[in-house]
């Protein structure tokens, strides 16, 4: 995970090369080098804390939704996922989205979209691009691959124009929307806005080499996101006493009221809902492997991977170590408590995030914590 030699992706990521193109999920090489680094400052805190009254607007509606069932069984994924969508397109895009409550064109296409990919990925038939125009999914395919790069660069367009216009416009981003009210007033700047001022060896980037980026946040941001969430509340839901530490814990720093605004301090102290949070990563991660292409022929702990070999990291596995966590099937969060045994093991053992310079870098953006439990792989030290 650390070696400039592992830094290229496997070949499964190639089905998502039309949609994302070379993105930083897919690039490698120096292309990827430059844009990491170039992207890293717009998943600043600064940038992040804008996005707070879009977490909490949109999850309030997610509540509500929720509310409305009646306390009966409901199918959570697909309600999760609307509910991801919609913070996506508003803190990548600076476009207002109401996924939740009315059928957008374009959240449903990265939905279907993302569903296709994940079906070829696992299907070595029609992974093949050749023979994936046989199958009845294409048609749908293209014309979800063309609702998203129109809507993608029509954004990307008009935000360009209005940026050219008037500079200082990009402080006032985030759903114009009329009723938006909550949104609308503040001093908001969308992850767009940070691309649009990037620049990369000394030129701003072009319309296209954003699109592949803003599209990239989308694909990595909400399916990813959507799953822990789910995740998240399964195993709540299987841990009754669990989840009522976590409802008293929240009570105890957000208070009953249940519209107060969330913002980082109240979940900075939400310190239990944090090890819950891990232990649900840790049985569930939501990328359960990735996959790496080995450039040149190398001696990985004896054994020799000869050039151009795939290579997966199975981080469902290793998470399931019972070497590194004991009794791996069973859900007890205190096992990330600071003083148990944890810091005894490796720092690459729990990687839900990944590790090294390919990780994610979205993950202080799915987490929305201060930087001191950011650190969660340190605690694996031998
Ligand atoms: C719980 C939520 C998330 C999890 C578990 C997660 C996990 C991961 C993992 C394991 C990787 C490494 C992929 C690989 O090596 O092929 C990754 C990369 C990436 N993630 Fe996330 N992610 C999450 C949320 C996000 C969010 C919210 C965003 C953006 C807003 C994001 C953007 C990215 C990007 C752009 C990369 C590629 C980074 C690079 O190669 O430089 N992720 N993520």
């Amino acid at each position: 995970m650390t070696s400039a030699e592992f830094n290229c992706k496997g070949d499964d990521y190639d089905v998502l090369l039309e949609w994302l193109g070379t993105g930083l999920l897919t690039s490698s090489g120096n292309k990827w080098f430059t844009h990491r680094k170039a992207l890293t400052p717009a998943f600043h805190f600064k940038i992040l804390d804008n996005f707070a009254p879009v977490f909490d607007s949109k999850s309030t509606i997610l509540a509500r939704k929720l509310l409305e069932n009646g306390g009966e069984s409901v199918k959570i994924f697909p309600l999760v996922k609307l509910y991801t969508l919609d913070v996506i397109v508003e803190t990548a895009m600076g476009t207002a989205s109401e996924a939740q409550s009315k059928q957008s064109s374009y959240t449903l296409a990265v939905e279907e979209i993302a569903a296709i990919a994940f079906f070829r990925m696992f299907n070595r038939i029609f992974y093949s691009n050749f023979m994936f125009q046989f199958h009845k999914l294409y048609e749908p395919y293209k014309r979800c691959l063309k609702t998203i790069h129109d809507f993608t660069l029509s954004v990307i367009e008009k935000r360009r124009l209005t940026l050219l216009n008037s500079p200082a416009a990009t402080d006032k981003t985030v759903s114009q929307v009329p009723g938006d009210s909550e949104l609308g007033s503040k001093s908001k700047k969308a992850l767009l806005d940070v691309l649009l001022q990037t620049n990369i060896d000394g030129r701003p980037l072009t319309n296209e080499e954003i699109r592949e980026e803003v599209d990239t946040f989308m694909f990595a941001g909400h399916d990813t996101t959507a799953s822990a969430i789910t995740f998240l509340l399964y195993s709540l839901a299987k841990h009754p006493e669990i989840q009522q530490k976590v409802y008293e814990e929240i009570t105890s720093v957000i208070g009953e009221d249940k519209d107060t605004p969330v913002n980082i301090s109240f979940l900075n102290n939400l310190k239990y809902l944090d090890l819950v949070i891990k232990e649900s990563l840790r049985i569930f991660p939501p990328v359960p492997f990735i996959t790496r292409t080995a450039l040149k022929e190398v001696n990985l702990a004896g054994l020799v991977i000869p050039a151009d070999t795939n290579l997966t990291i199975g981080i469902y596995n290793m998470h399931h170590n019972a070497e590194y966590f004991p009794e791996p099937e069973r859900f007890l969060p205190e096992r990330f408590e600071a003083e148990r045994g944890a810091e005894k093991l490796n720092p690459y053992a729990y990687v839900p995030f990944s590790a090294g310079g390919r990780n994610c870098i979205g993950q202080k953006f799915a987490q929305y914590k201060s930087l001191p439990s950011m650190k969660s792989n340190r605690r694996f030290r031998k």
